[in-house]
């Protein structure tokens, strides 16, 4: 006790003392600066080594990186260098890092967003005359893998698949065997498409050893079509007079579709869609692939390049490296039964799900063709209280994010999501691929569809016992490499 008091004042004294050499330093340098600004006038030197390069290699050489998504790359002085008026607009501008969502709704982990200071930075290095400084302060450069955005444990592969040229629009199921002889929990994955200029999107979803069998049959065959759907080719489409319901919202037995909006469960440990990277989920929070599944790959094939193509789509694992307390799945809520008008330039479309079970809320995801303008979803509490969840205001079919919440929360069962789209069929739509038309639900592209996708994880932990599933690596069977 007495010691404790005895050390009180000693440490306030050596506390005031180092602040107040501190305060003096201080006020030495602004002295300092205030004579060398007023003698020389010149502001401190922002220089690409010191100041510039951390940003870049921070915010964009995900993307800028020799054989990325992005035209240039911009890990080096000699590289940025040329680029610096357009670097300095495109951040000033916030077109890049790209991102879509509303800054004021939500906030998400993956948010790769620039602050005023760093745009600050990068302003004033431009304006200064793109300097490069002293090699000494230029920070290591992050490295990449093979054009993988994570470092895989295990890649699977497609076979290969020969897209013909004039291959307008196909879309492929090809199933891949996991061979996992155990449970496997994947904490981050990637798809990564062979050929970027023919593979349009590519959806990889988790079937179990038992329904793959009846999948790779029914889709080896002519799918069978209800009477409101049509196919050409490898593709589906809405038939012209089904019925229309752009609100999704409105359910009644009296309508020919009792209820317009659907929501099917999907187990999706990766993506690629245009301007999309890798799912990495939070600790603790991962996607089981059991035993003996398989990996489906739906693979959206458009070949205009005038010559076959080859393509050998993969899909990069990485497993949970520490205990797993949440399953991760996903909501895919839909309302298909639209109809958008030609020249229609803002077009409301609705749909409206009621969560049937308490889950864990992880992310959200956007889906719209290029038709697509805007999409913001509102959860409708049980206890009546209202709150936006997600907002994109300016969508933009090249850049379709999933966005990770920062911080994951409950949404209880009977929580309503109301999410309203609109889809911009006019000719000041530079996307548009034809204002003219009367557009419906359908997989092409140039057709449209109205998708809010909804990571969860269940409520109940998993047992951690049961996620312990890094330890035996299958590498022989990463078929690429
Ligand atoms: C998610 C991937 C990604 C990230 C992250 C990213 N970019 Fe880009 N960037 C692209 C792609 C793809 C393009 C080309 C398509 C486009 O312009 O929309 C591009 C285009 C650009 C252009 C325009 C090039 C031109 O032709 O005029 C500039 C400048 C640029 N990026 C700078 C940056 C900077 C600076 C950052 C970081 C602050 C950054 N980008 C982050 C993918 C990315």
């Amino acid at each position: 006790m007495k010691l404790l008091i005895a050390s009180v004042p000693m440490f306030f004294e050596v506390k005031f003392s180092m602040a107040a050499t501190r305060s003096a330093l201080v006020l030495f340098g602004l002295v300092i600066g205030a004579l060398t600004a007023f003698g020389q006038d010149e502001t401190p030197q922002v220089t690409f080594n010191k100041d510039v390069a951390p940003i870049l290699y921070q915010h964009c050489v995900v993307c800028h990186h020799p054989n990325d998504i992005a035209p240039m790359s911009l890990m080096s002085y000699k590289e940025a260098r040329p680029w610096a008026a357009a670097i300095r607009e495109a951040v000033v501008r916030r077109v890049m890092p790209p991102w879509h969502a509303d800054p004021h709704v939500g906030e998400f982990r993956n948010n790769p967003r620039l602050t005023d200071q760093d745009i600050h930075t990068i302003d004033a290095w431009a304006k200064g005359g793109a300097k490069e400084g002293d090699p000494k302060d230029l920070p290591v450069a992050p490295s990449f893998h093979d054009g993988w955005h994570i470092k895989p444990d295990l890649v699977l592969t497609i076979p290969e698949q020969v897209v013909k040229a004039g291959n307008q629009d196909d879309y492929e199921y090809i199933y891949v065997p996991t061979h996992f002889t155990e449970d496997k929990w994947i904490q981050a994955a990637e798809v990564l498409p062979g050929d970027r200029r023919v593979v349009h999107h590519a959806t990889v979803s988790v079937i179990s050893a038992d329904e793959a069998p009846k999948l790779i049959e029914s889709h080896a065959g002519v799918q069978k079509m209800d009477k409101y759907h049509f196919r050409t080719g490898k593709v589906n489409h809405m038939k012209p007079d089904a019925p229309v319901y752009d609100d999704g919202c409105s359910v009644s037995p009296d309508q020919e579709i009792h209820d317009p909006t659907s929501g099917g469960i999907n187990h999706v440990p990766a993506i690629y869609l245009p301007g999309h990277l890798a799912e990495v989920r939070p600790p603790g929070y991962a996607l089981k692939i059991a035993a003996g599944s398989y990996l489906q790959f739906q693979v959206h094939y458009s070949n205009r390049l005038g010559k076959d193509v080859t393509d050998r789509t993969s899909i990069g694992l990485v497993f949970a490296k520490g205990p797993v307390t949440h399953q991760v799945a996903q909501y895919e809520i839909w309302n298909n039964w639209f109809e958008i008008p030609p020249n229609d330039g803002n077009h409301k479309v609705t749909s409206c799900y009621t969560l049937p079970k308490d889950v864990m809320v992880v992310a959200y995801t956007a889906h719209m063709h290029f038709r697509g303008k805007s999409m913001t979803t509102e959860a409708i509490y049980p206890d009546g209280r209202h709150e936006v969840l997600f907002n994109v205001p300016k969508y933009d079919f090249r850049w379709q994010e999933t966005y990770f919440l920062k911080h994951q929360f409950l949404m209880p069962k009977g929580t309503k999501l109301v999410t309203t789209a609109y889809f911009d069929n006019s000719a000041n739509n530079g996307l548009n691929p034809d204002p003219s038309k009367t557009i419906r639900w359908g997989e092409p592209s140039t057709e449209e569809m109205m998708g809010f996708w909804l990571a969860y994880a269940d409520v109940t932990p998993v047992d951690e016992n049961a996620a312990k599933s890094d330890k035996s690596p299958d590498r022989e069977l990463s078929a690429k490499k």
